[in-house]
């Protein structure tokens, strides 16, 4: 495993995601991925799989202090009350009592000014509920807001080779904050790169596994794909036994094509 410090935090870099995997499945995926050896696990209230995940967890045996806990409360729930009582029911369904880091899923200030949803997040935290709290899909100017108003461990965005991030991620890195990558293999579509494919060749793997590697090699960012399917998992977490050269890194980067693919018609107007 490859491991970010994070504001004196340690977070293994590669995670697991869960979003569209609910009941058994997402009980059985998450267990199995324990059991691979994924520490990192990111859900959400929206994905209706939290009590799934909490039953994964409380049921491997693992310490909990062991595994980096990631769930974000949804963007209805983001006025003070909402966001301490959805919280609640999200470490009651985690079977928890507190997670490694909180996240407003997508900025809604319709629901309470941003100020007042991140105090009350830190609220949470000082309360041990949660060790870190972050925002997810948040514009560079968002984010500027957000830091100036309190400390943020991370910002969840979609990044992968088709969409690049570099305003995103230099903020994060100024700040020393985690850029967590979702869609990190662009569901998928990675598989169908020529440059991805040809790179993978060369060191005996997958464009997919190329395309995590990428992610994986780059400081401050953390990437959680989702795996339904056992072999996905597996061969998602077979990424530490090689290296991509500066060269490599590069071509990737210009791989770059503004391919966004999560962009619901509540998303922030995305600045450069
Ligand atoms: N904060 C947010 O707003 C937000 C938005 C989107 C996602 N996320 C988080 O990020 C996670 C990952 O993003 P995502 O689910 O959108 O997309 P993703 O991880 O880029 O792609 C998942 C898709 O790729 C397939 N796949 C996985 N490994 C593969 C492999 N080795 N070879 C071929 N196909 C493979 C999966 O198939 P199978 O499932 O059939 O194995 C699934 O169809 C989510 O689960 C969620 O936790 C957060």
């Amino acid at each position: 495993m490859i491991y970010r410090t994070i504001q004196g935090s340690r977070v293994p870099a590669l995670g697991f995601g869960t979003y569209q995997i609910t009941g058994p499945s997402c009980r059985n995926a998450v267990a199995d991925a324990l059991n691979i050896g994924y520490r990192h696990i990111d859900t959400a209230q929206i994905y209706r799989n939290e009590a799934e995940v909490g039953e994964a967890i409380s049921g491997s045996g693992i310490p909990r202090e062991d595994i980096f806990l990631t769930t974000k409360v949804w963007l209805d729930n983001l006025a003070p009350a909402d966001v301490h009582s959805s919280t609640r029911e999200s470490l009651r369904k985690l079977q928890t009592d507190y997670v490694d880091l909180l996240l407003i899923h997508w900025p809604n200030e319709s629901a309470a000014p941003l100020e007042e949803t991140l105090d009350a997040l830190d609220e949470l935290k000082n309360a041990g509920h949660t060790r870190h709290i972050g925002v997810s899909n948040f514009t560079p100017s968002m984010v500027e807001r957000a830091v100036n108003h309190t400390t943020i461990f991370c910002n969840q965005v979609e990044y992968h080779p088709l969409l690049a991030q570099e305003t995103l991620l230099k903020l994060a890195r100024e700040h020393g904050m985690l850029l967590t990558a979702y869609s990190p293999i662009a569901r998928g579509k990675v598989l169908e790169s020529s440059t991805l494919q040809q790179i993978g060749s060369t060191h005996g793997k997958s464009p997919v596994q190329v395309a995590l590697r990428w992610l994986l090699q780059q400081e401050n960012v953390a990437a959680i794909p989702k795996a339904e399917s056992a072999d996905h998992r597996r061969s998602n977490f077979d990424v530490f036994d090689f290296e991509l050269s500066d060269e490599e890194m590069q071509r990737i980067d210009q791989m770059q094509a503004g391919k966004r693919l999560v962009n619901p018609g509540f998303a922030p107007a995305w600045e450069k």
